[in-house]
């Protein structure tokens, strides 16, 4: 029942081919070809998923991604370390190696000593057909720099289970394992299973060493409540094994749709980002904090699929990305006069953090007073709020509208309601919200962590990410939107994705 490569009984499960034809808005005839052919389009795919997830089936979401890539490639070679340190669950992973092997991963796996406590090196080989590491230095040749050997080119990289020792030890950079030397060498994404006896979970050591880990860009799955093997309830079971191999295996898939995207004909995206400068007089100016790490982040991930990427960008110090045009400006009225100069594009998104308002100097008998020349105190200036354009408004409401825009929203609170106000009221295809809790948090890092929700009010939460992955969700999210659109006759360009 759960093998979807019979699309006939997916159409049955969602309701038939009548209720499946309504929901999705389109001629029962397009569902029943779907059933002949054993075949949907891909443009159909989320819709399809969100109609299993309502339904409490998205159980079957992977088997239709299989469908799809199996389709596509037949095989799908993920290349996974997974890295197993010495918790009383680390048997239960023996059954995780075992599915990845049997899905045809390129999978490597570490024991630390503790782990070997446990399970034996030998039977991880007999499992996987693969020797199984264990060592950090060795005299053989091949094997003397596996610390750095291992930690290229991997897809991903598992801890699991990981153990409270452990995660002290990665989240302070200590490398006296070959396990923990790999994490310090590597640039791939790492994915922790922590799982370890409530007391140790809960204890502050651990939790902040968590917090380090996550703040690192560390993915946590998170330990489940229990009865624990030492015979305690609590929090710090290891996730069932199902449970992990989804969670990684949803993940492989997002990263390799991603590489997979390519456009039949040259998208054109029109970026602006990092902050604008108002100015007061010759010396002083109004602006935020926005540091354009989110905007170039887009810009240089759109580049590698292949986009003509133009990029505004307010005044940042950081390097600029190498993309087809690269525009400068300081204030948000030039801004807006690049935006309309470059506005023939496929998808504008609006990145910068644009100034609501610039500052007006008057006298106190309210008249404007020039700011050719520095302001001085004893003038007794009084400054009045004007507002400046709104350019996201401007492109959505513009005659030339790209086919997508994309704003973002930074908001204190209310999150989501004021984000999707902003949606309504500026007529927004989608919209990133990010909540800004501590200016700290966000401004000038690595990382981000948003919400996606488009004009259908959709709502997808992301982890903590870095930047460059919050720019590949983004782009996933927003091409699929915009192939949808074009299957709804727009007209326009298509893309595959
Ligand atoms: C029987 C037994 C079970 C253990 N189970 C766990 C566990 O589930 N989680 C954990 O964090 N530590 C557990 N420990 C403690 C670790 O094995 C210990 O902290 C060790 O130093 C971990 O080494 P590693 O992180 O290098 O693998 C256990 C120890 C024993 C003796």
């Amino acid at each position: 029942m759960n093998n979807f490569t019979n699309i006939p009984e997916l159409i049955f499960k969602l309701g038939g081919t009548g209720s499946v034809s309504k929901l999705l808005k389109t001629n029962p005839s397009t569902i029943s070809n779907w059933k002949k052919k054993n075949k949907i389009p891909k443009s159909y795919l989320r819709l399809i998923h969100i109609l299993l997830k309502e339904r409490n089936l998205d159980i079957y979401k992977e088997n239709i991604d299989n469908n799809i890539i199996n389709s596509k490639q037949k095989k799908s070679k993920f290349s996974i370390l997974v890295i197993i340190s010495g918790g009383v669950s680390c048997y239960k992973v023996l059954d995780l190696i075992r599915l990845y092997h049997k899905n045809n991963y390129d999978i490597e796996v570490i024991l630390t000593k503790s782990a070997q406590k446990f399970i034996s090196p030998l039977l991880v080989t007999s499992l996987i057909n693969k020797k199984c590491f264990t060592e950090l230095f060795s005299s053989d040749e091949n094997e003397n720099m596996n610390h750095i050997n291992l930690a290229r080119n991997k897809d991903l990289i598992l801890v699991a289970p990981c153990t409270a020792n452990f995660m002290a030890k990665i989240s302070h950079g200590i490398a006296d394992d070959l396990g923990s030397n790999v994490i310090l060498a590597s640039e791939s994404k790492i994915l922790i299973a922590p799982s370890m006896n409530p007391y140790m979970w809960e204890n502050k050591a651990t939790q902040d060493n968590l917090k380090i880990l996550k703040q690192r860009g560390i993915n946590l799955i998170n330990p489940e409540s229990g009865m624990m093997a030492c015979g305690e309830n609590g929090t710090g079971r290891l996730p069932e094994i199902d449970k992990i191999y989804s969670f990684t295996r949803t993940y492989l898939l997002e990263k390799e749709k991603m590489s997979n995207i390519k456009f039949k004909s040259q998208l054109k995206i029109l970026i602006t980002a990092g902050p604008t400068q108002e100015k007061i007089d010759p010396i002083r100016y109004v602006s935020n904090n926005s540091s354009g790490k989110q905007g170039y982040a887009l810009a240089e991930e759109f580049l590698k699929l292949g986009a003509n990427v133009t990029l505004i960008s307010g005044p940042t110090n950081i390097n600029k990305p190498n993309v087809n045009k690269y525009v400068e400006v300081s204030s948000a009225k030039e801004m807006l006069s690049q935006v309309e100069n470059n506005i023939d594009c496929d998808i504008f998104i609006s990145c910068a953090a644009v100034c609501d308002w610039k500052l007006i100097p008057y006298t106190p008998e309210n008249k404007k007073v020039s700011n050719n020349d520095k302001l001085k105190k004893k003038n007794n200036i009084i400054f009045k709020l004007e507002s400046n354009p709104d350019i996201v408004k401007f492109v959505s409401k513009n005659k030339k509208r790209p086919k997508l825009v994309i704003g973002f929203a930074a908001e204190t609170k209310n999150l989501i309601h004021n984000a999707r106000k902003k949606l309504q009221e500026k007529q927004l295809d989608m919209i990133i919200a990010n909540l800004i809790e501590d200016e700290n948090s966000i401004f000038g890092k690595e990382f981000n962590k948003i919400f996606i929700i488009d004009k259908y009010y959709n709502i997808q939460e992301t982890e903590k990410l870095k930047k460059h992955e919050i720019a590949n969700l983004i782009i996933s999210k927003s091409l699929k939107l915009y192939q949808e659109m074009n299957a709804e006759n727009y007209n326009r360009k298509s893309i595959t994705v």
